[in-house]
């Protein structure tokens, strides 16, 4: 084979893998260009109702922290900035509020961005049902509107021991400042 021969399918390959991989990161969101394939998906959903001063008994939240101009009653005006809230939050394996829950989402989010909608999001799934048994850690900055945002997996307990990966998170449903539903579709690519 000829040098020029040789060089010009290299020069070919390159083409080739430079188009898949630009394709693959298009199709993936994964970054990299990379393909990873995910050792255990899970999609659950959860279902956060704000404390408003009236619903303590159906509250799953409440407001624990607020800036000096605000109060723990009602969200700061515009982007919420300050705000803290903490929340114990049923998971469904479907979208219905009332379905049985295999578990409780617990943490908290911080309104961090003044002059956007964001939030930052630190908090645990703790599952318990007959499929699922142990803890899920994720961490994250969720800018409320982007329709699909990414949050880490940083780790897990028992069936999730030692586990990583990345969560899409979705805004399913809002009413108000009151509910709100979560769909998070969990990809782990580290599993044990
Ligand atoms: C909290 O702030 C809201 C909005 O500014 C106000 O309407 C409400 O009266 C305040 N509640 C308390 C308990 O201070
Ligand atoms: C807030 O964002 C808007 C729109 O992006 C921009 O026009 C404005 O200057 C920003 N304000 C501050 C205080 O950063
Ligand atoms: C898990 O569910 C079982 C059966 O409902 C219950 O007995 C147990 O206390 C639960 N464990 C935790 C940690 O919530
Ligand atoms: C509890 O909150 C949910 C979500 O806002 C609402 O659909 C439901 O009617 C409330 N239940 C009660 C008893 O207030």
């Amino acid at each position: 084979m000829s040098a020029k021969t040789t060089s010009n399918i290299v020069v070919l390959l390159f083409m080739f893998l430079t188009a898949s991989s630009s394709y693959i990161h298009e199709g993936n969101h994964e970054g990299n260009g990379k393909h990873y394939k995910p050792c255990k998906r899970l999609v659950l959903f959860f279902h956060n109702i704000l404390y408003n001063g009236k619903n303590a008994a159906n509250a799953t939240s409440a407001i624990v922290g607020a800036p000096q101009w605000g109060n723990l009653t009602i969200l700061t005006s515009e982007f919420h900035f300050g705000d803290l809230v903490v929340f114990d939050d049923p998971i469904t394996l479907d979208n219905n509020l009332h379905s049985s829950p295999v578990g409780r989402a617990r943490g908290q989010y911080i309104y961090d961005a003044k002059n956007s909608s964001s939030s930052w999001l630190g908090f645990s799934f703790v599952l318990n049902s007959t499929d699922y048994h142990g803890s899920i850690n994720f961490i994250g900055a969720n800018p409320h509107l982007v329709n699909f945002r990414y949050i880490s997996v940083v780790g897990g307990t028992e069936d999730f021991f030692m586990h990583r990966g990345i969560a899409t998170i979705m805004t399913d449903a809002t009413e108000d400042q009151v509910y709100f539903r979560l769909r998070v579709d969990i990809k782990f690519y580290e599993c044990w």
